[in-house]
């Protein structure tokens, strides 16, 4: 079968005139698998991405997403909430973290787009969840990348200390922190976003060798720490009780933020069927790894009292340790390029999840057109990476950011239903990573995303709300109208579905939906 990509205006009938399922029927309108694929091959036409990327590449890309500010910063402002327990949260955050990945790998494997969940959930649960996903997955990219370019500011600043001189508040802090705009993290956006639009290839090996400098200071940290390690310190291990654990764990949720990233990549990897799901478990391992052996280093080092009140903590105990003021130089510069490569992926991957829903008419065409000399959408990458600078160097983002937690768990227990829902309707597509143990697995995934979100705060609940109210407005405003599946006819949509049920298969149609 031969599958058309859609190009045209969104208009489904002859003369132009649009004409558009029912507003159920459109919200429920699932994109074909086949029709993802091929438009991915294709790109409407137009230039496509440029398949670089091995499964190296493709880990460092969810590491360098990954690592950063929640194990460099959070982690020391956890400790009170957990206690000595505090590497048991990181475990707990990292298990809710790696239920999803192993969907994210199943549904990586199947659908390998640049899209992520939006696209697994507008295969599987239709236009308005794909639509509420995509939206989340803004929170998840491009809010929490400025978020996290935010606290570039303070470690510049720690860095400069050393030589004895500080940014002075205006320039290094956002109106509403004390200041008029936060340079430092306008910077870093705007590099990475020069990288990028350069190209993937070269801005993919920048993030490698970044990813081994962080990789190196956090594992330098750990052998510094363990010289200091005294047992007593985890006793008693739940000073917090069980619930001091749980709210620690929603809370270093934050740090595991990214190792998704390297689903955004679908389109630029080489062998995306097998080194996409490779990637995503490999990043969660290291990730996990080096996470609970920092908090086990970092509290062998320092009763947990001693975290309440310490501002960065982690380059405390390394001055303290080791009695050399330089190693705060040291860390402060690798704090620095941690943030620059978390920059670097996030904004990657919402410029790729952009290009995906252009080229479903969901958002403005202009995020999808990529360029022919670079190879790289340069158009939305300049947009986002505008746009992230900007709030980055004028938001103080303190519940924004919060929110970007929520928003991510929402996104992460859809893929964990999608898994379940394509087992069930499209049994015969290769799947190149089979969730194990299924279907507990990726119920539990969804439990435990929905666990950790009720234990999020009231605030943050009502950030989440207004976000996804301006969503839904921007969908009827725009999405509903421009929808390209919505303007597909029944005819073409239901030739292009195929079978949604085994019972209804032929071998023609289950070698046709094969991506
Ligand atoms: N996981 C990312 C971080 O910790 C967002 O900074």
């Amino acid at each position: 079968m031969t599958v058309p990509t859609l190009t045209g205006p969104a208009t489904g009938a002859p003369g132009g005139t649009p004409s558009r399922p029912a507003l159920g029927a459109q919200l429920l309108r699932r994109k074909p698998i086949a029709q993802m694929v091929s438009e991915a091959e294709n790109n409407a036409g137009g230039p496509r991405l440029v398949r670089s990327f091995g499964v190296l590449q493709l880990t460092m890309i969810s590491v360098g997403a990954t690592l950063g500010t929640g194990i460099l910063v959070i982690l020391g402002e956890s400790v009170p909430l957990a206690g000595p327990a505090i590497w048991i949260s990181f475990a707990i955050a990292g298990l809710a973290a790696l239920l999803s990945a192993v969907s994210y790998a199943e549904m990586a494997g199947m659908v390998p787009v640049a899209g992520s969940s939006y696209s697994y959930t507008y295969a599987t649960m239709g236009e308005g969840m794909a639509w509420i996903c995509g939206w989340c997955l803004v929170l998840e990219y491009a809010v929490s990348v400025a978020a996290v370019a935010v606290g570039a500011g303070q470690y510049v600043n720690e860095t400069l200390a050393v030589f004895g001189s500080v940014l002075p508040d205006a320039v290094s802090q956002p109106p509403g922190d004390g200041g008029l705009v936060n340079i430092p993290a306008m910077v870093i956006v705007v590099l990475a976003t020069i990288l990028l639009v350069r190209g993937a290839k070269e801005s993919a090996w920048i993030n490698t060798s970044i990813v081994v400098v962080k990789v190196g200071i956090l594992l330098f940290f750990c052998a510094v720490a363990f010289t200091a390690f005294n047992a007593g310190n985890f006793e008693p291990l739940l000073p917090m009780g069980a619930a001091g654990v749980s709210a620690a764990a929603s809370r270093v949720f934050f740090s595991y933020i990214g190792f998704d990233a390297a689903s955004t990549a679908g389109e630029e990897a080489r062998n995306p069927k097998r080194d996409l799901p490779r990637a995503i478990m490999l990043s969660m391992l290291i990730v996990t790894t080096i996470y609970v052996l920092v908090a086990v280093a970092a509290i062998g080092a320092r009763p947990w009292g001693w975290f309440d009140g310490t501002e960065a903590a982690l380059v405390k105990i390394l001055e303290e340790t080791t009695g050399q003021p330089w190693i705060a130089l040291v860390f402060a510069v690798g704090a620095v390029l941690a943030i620059a490569s978390i920059v670097l992926t996030v904004l990657y991957g919402q410029t790729r999840i952009l290009m995906s829903m252009s080229r479903d008419g969901l958002i403005p065409s202009i995020f999808g057109r990529v360029s022919r000399r670079t190879g790289t959408p340069v158009a939305g990458t300049l947009l986002v990476g505008t746009a992230v600078a900007l709030t980055a160097g004028l938001v103080p983002l303190g519940a924004l950011a919060d929110a970007t937690s929520i928003g991510t768990l929402f996104a992460f227990a859809l893929v964990n239903v999608a898994v379940i829902y394509l087992r069930r309707t499209r049994p015969e597509l290769e799947r190149t990573f089979r969730v194990p143990l299924f279907p507990l697995t990726p119920i539990l995934g969804a439990a435990m995303c929905a666990y950790l979100m009720a234990n999020l705060g009231a605030d943050t609940w009502v950030v989440f709300a207004v976000w996804m109210l301006v969503g839904v407005a921007a969908y009827f405003g725009y999405g509903r109208r421009n929808s390209r599946v919505a303007a597909m006819s029944n005819e073409e949509y239901r030739e292009l579905s195929g079978p949604q049920r085994p019972t209804q298969q032929t071998p023609e149609t289950t070698k046709a939906e094969t991506p």
